[in-house]
């Protein structure tokens, strides 16, 4: 199993900062923001992990991440040169995860209580199609909002004013190869960005697509309170090991 980081975008909501330095160097905690997925993906027992890095601060993330071997991984780097969205991101992992292997992908602002093997080791016994971590949370209108059928997602609703469930699709994804293919198939939305809840609806139309609940605390910080607020957590419960 491969992991990918996804650390492209531009970070809109949260300028001025960004204009500095990408977000993903950002504090949380102890370290920069970029630290965790590294550390999540290592302790799920990932070696090989690849970033998305934009352009901007590309050499900063050197200067921390170097090869990965702080954190007993090995790491690859490519950059995405426009924020097409992160479909488009996670394109650029082909040829880095084999036809045939299986990724986890997490969204480099994405920072998390729970511990992903136990769902990365159900991922590898599913046959084929993908899976997302959902999380119950109260501000549904900022995300991809699963609709249930009995107990399948059957559709997700991007940043929907009417909410059908009371769970988000967080950053955190499983795939199988085929994934490739399937983003060679979406078109980019009204934004203009390729979205991954695209791809994530052609997996639940074939009726492909499985989830986990992640029961920790868990937070997109993207925006100045998030941000804060996973500062805090972190803070708290965060050691100090790589
Ligand atoms: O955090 C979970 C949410 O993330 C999901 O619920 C949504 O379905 C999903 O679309 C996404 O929504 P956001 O609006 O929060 O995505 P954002 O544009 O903020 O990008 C999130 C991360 O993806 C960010 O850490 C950087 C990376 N990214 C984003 C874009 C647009 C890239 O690597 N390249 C890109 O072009």
């Amino acid at each position: 199993m491969k992991g990918v980081i996804l650390a492209g975008g531009t970070g809109t909501r949260l300028a001025p900062l960004t204009k500095v330095v990408n977000k993903h160097l950002l504090p949380a905690g102890k370290y920069p923001m970029i630290h965790y997925a590294v550390r999540k993906l290592a302790q799920a027992g990932i070696e090989d992990i690849l970033i998305v890095l934009g352009k901007q601060s590309a050499g900063l993330f050197l200067d921390y991440l170097g090869s990965g071997k702080a954190w007993g991984v090995r790491l690859t780097y490519r950059i995405q040169e426009e924020a097409g969205g992160i479909a488009q991101g996670l394109s650029l992992a082909e040829g880095f995860v084999a036809p045939g292997e299986k990724m986890v992908v997490l969204l480099g602002d994405n920072l998390f209580e729970d511990d992903l093997k136990p769902f990365a080791d159900r991922f590898n016994r599913q046959e084929r199609g993908a899976m997302v971590m959902l999380k119950e949370v109260e501000d549904l209108h900022r995300y991809g909002v699963p609709v249930f059928l009995q107990d399948s997602i059957i559709f997700i609703e991007e940043k929907p004013s009417t909410p059908k469930s009371g769970y988000c699709v967080t950053g955190v994804y499983m795939y199988d190869s085929a994934v490739f293919d399937v983003i060679r198939k979406i078109r980019p939305s009204q934004r203009g960005e390729m979205e991954i809840t695209d791809v994530n609806n052609v997996y639940a139309v074939n009726g492909e697509l499985r989830y986990g609940l992640l029961t920790g605390w868990w937070t997109d910080a993207g925006t100045f309170d998030s941000l804060r607020e996973a500062g805090e957590k972190l803070a708290s419960t965060d050691g100090d090991e790589r």
